[in-house]
């Protein structure tokens, strides 16, 4: 099932969540809210009970009547309401259990989603882990919804209580009010120093944890210059910081809950006086008295705990909010509405006065350059270029500044972008895998196709001998983004896979640079017959695989300064003859 946000989310994180997280679940949540309230409502219930309990002693059974017949039914009762009371528990905490895996998951799910339909642009600059990690924070900070609730509920119940406690004495309920504005003042007043101190104490955590993380990582480097002394001597200076801020945060928050106590305690004093004073004159029952005080531990228990809590939402909410902005960036590629898709019936492709620039320099300055279909072009030019911009106009990574991109006719930035990816097998220099098995990797350029055309595809790419040779053949595992293969093994693999996706345009980002020259001419047999028959635009850094193009371009500073055949620009003597005399060692082979 996809969503239908058409990659769009909603501005505010409340809105987010009213639309995504509890959809399909609204009943479950408002089922939970009810035995939330349920639960709750033991503050206002306990000292009642206490109350009717000893209000038994305080009267005589009416008619003869015995007294435990006439107790009876009080105790039937306040028995029933605490059994139910424990199964609204049970309940609460099964509602819970289901609610919360199912929307933590939902939120996940639909986060993750839109950000695999993020454009390039958005990936660029940003690391994995970290979109992660804030894809956990907005789903946590959904859990805030339970603080909400204890919040609310909380306060429902200390108004019945002071209420009820109001109508056996106003004095006593107005000490209670008095003491509730102060420590609600107090919490207030405290709370940005307290989340301050948590705050720097939490940060200088992780900037220690992200220094461990990158000497820990950098481990091959350590080893080499045996620096296992210095960088724990580096991490020193972050340790000690983490130590101070932390005990510091800890005192703070010592004395946040320590300081109210006193007041309570005197409160409590006050209230006991009270009630000795308005025995004596005979205007308060012991039941009254029994259930006052349990009203004002009660209250003062529910009181500690939404002001503690508070720091707890703020937290929660703040990394909530700041990871939904800094994920909910606008696609800065989009479909039209309703974009067809793109069929390709013979595979021309046209730049035409295409101009693409990042920022503020032009990358791409009118370039043009028209590929017949069938036909084999290769692109060289200086590092920087755009090259690589190039292709990635192509591929709809980006949408040029000006000019438009044709490929058989049809304005790429007009039919739908899974379309035109899945017209075109693209390689580029550095290829990842999954870590999952070489079969599922090979797969991924043909969903569902069967093993006989996996084998298939590998062996053209030259890749089946390798992948035989490893310990469980095609089930092996590749190790984290293909850690466990050679550079030109993973090439290889990316090979099979585009052999396998079978796209009528191909598409190479120097794809053999980081390999050795005898790879490369193992594996440029498999470029070349993966290109047979489709249009092909291929960039290089060595030349040598370029000789039996159709068509070479040479491309500077955005712009096209030479075109034809190997021969042709040899013969020129200009850019592409000078290049070609630097890398084949000052020959020129003719
Ligand atoms: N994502 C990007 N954001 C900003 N500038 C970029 C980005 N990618 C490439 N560039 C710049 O665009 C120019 C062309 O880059 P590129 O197309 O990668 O060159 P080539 O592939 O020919 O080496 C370079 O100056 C590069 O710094
Ligand atoms: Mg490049």
């Amino acid at each position: 099932m996809s969503y239908d946000y058409n990659k769009k989310l909603p501005k505010s994180l409340w809105k987010f969540y009213f639309k995504y997280a509890m959809r399909g679940h609204w009943p479950l949540m408002i089922g939970y809210a009810i035995l939330f309230m349920c639960v709750m409502s033991d503050a206002v219930l306990f000292p009642n009970y206490q109350r009717w309990f000893i209000a038994l002693f305080e009267q005589t059974p009416p008619g003869g009547e015995s007294f435990v017949d006439f107790a009876l039914p009080t105790i039937l009762f306040i028995t029933g309401l605490f059994i139910l009371w424990d199964v609204c528990l049970i309940l609460r905490g099964m509602l819970h259990g289901r609610w919360q895996p199912i929307i933590s998951n939902q939120i996940s799910d639909v986060l993750n989603d839109f950000v695999q339909h993020q454009s390039m642009s958005f990936w660029t600059g940003r690391m994995a882990g970290k979109i992660n990690s804030q894809i956990t924070y907005v789903s946590n900070g959904f859990n805030v919804i339970m603080n909400f609730l204890e919040i609310f509920g909380s306060i429902v119940m200390i108004l019945i209580n002071v209420g009820l406690v109001l109508e056996i004495n106003s004095y006593v309920a107005l000490i209670f009010a008095a003491v509730f504005i102060f420590r609600l003042v107090y919490g207030l007043a405290l709370m940005k120093p307290m989340s301050n101190s948590a705050k720097t104490a939490s940060e200088e955590n992780s900037s220690l944890s992200g220094k461990i993380v990158d000497s820990i990582s950098n481990y091959s480097v350590v080893k080499l210059f045996a620096a296992a002394d210095a960088e724990r001597e580096y991490l020193k200076p972050a340790r000690k910081k983490t130590i101070t801020t932390r005990i510091y945060s800890f005192f703070i928050q010592r004395w946040f809950w320590g300081l109210p106590n006193f007041v309570w305690d005197i409160a409590f004093g006050i209230t006991m006086l009270l009630c000795v004073i308005l025995f004596s004159n005979g205007n308060i029952l012991v039941s009254e008295i029994v259930f006052t005080m349990s009203v004002f531990f009660n209250v003062m228990g529910m009181i500690s705990r939404i002001i503690g809590q508070i720091p707890n939402v703020v937290e929660l909410l703040g990394s909530a909010k700041k990871s939904y902005d800094e994920l909910n960036i606008e696609l800065a590629v989009r479909d039209v509405e309703n974009a067809p898709d793109l069929v390709v019936t013979h595979g021309r492709i046209e730049f035409k006065n295409v101009w693409f620039k990042y920022k503020r320099k032009w990358v791409l300055r009118d370039f043009n350059l028209v590929i017949e279909p069938g036909e084999r072009v290769g692109l060289v030019g200086p590092s920087g270029a755009g090259k690589s911009t190039l292709v990635h106009l192509l591929m709809r990574f980006y949408d040029p500044t000006r000019g438009e991109i044709l490929i058989d006719g049809q304005n790429i930035r007009n039919v739908a972008q899974d379309s035109l990816r899945r017209s075109i097998a693209f390689i580029p220099q550095e290829p990842t895998l999954f870590n999952r098995t070489i079969r599922e990797n090979i797969e991924y350029g043909k969903p569902g196709a069967t093993d006989k055309q996996i084998r298939d595809a590998s062996r053209r790419a030259a890749a089946h001998d390798f992948i035989m040779g490893t310990e469980k053949k095609y089930d092996s595992m590749v190790g984290d983004r293909g850690i466990k293969l050679s550079g030109g093994q993973k090439q290889r693999i990316a090979i099979a896979r585009a052999f396998l996706k079978n796209a009528p345009i191909l598409v190479l980002d120097e794809a053999t640079s980081a390999l050795d020259s005898e790879t490369e001419i193992a594996i440029q047999k498999s470029f070349d017959e993966l290109a047979h028959g489709r249009t092909t635009l291929a960039i290089a850094h060595r030349l040598s695989t370029l000789r039996n193009m159709d068509k070479i371009v040479v491309l500077n500073n955005g712009v096209v300064i030479e075109q034809g055949t190997h021969n042709q620009l040899l013969r020129r003597r200009g850019e592409y003859a000078r290049l070609w005399k630097m890398q084949s060692g000052g020959f020129i082979q003719e």
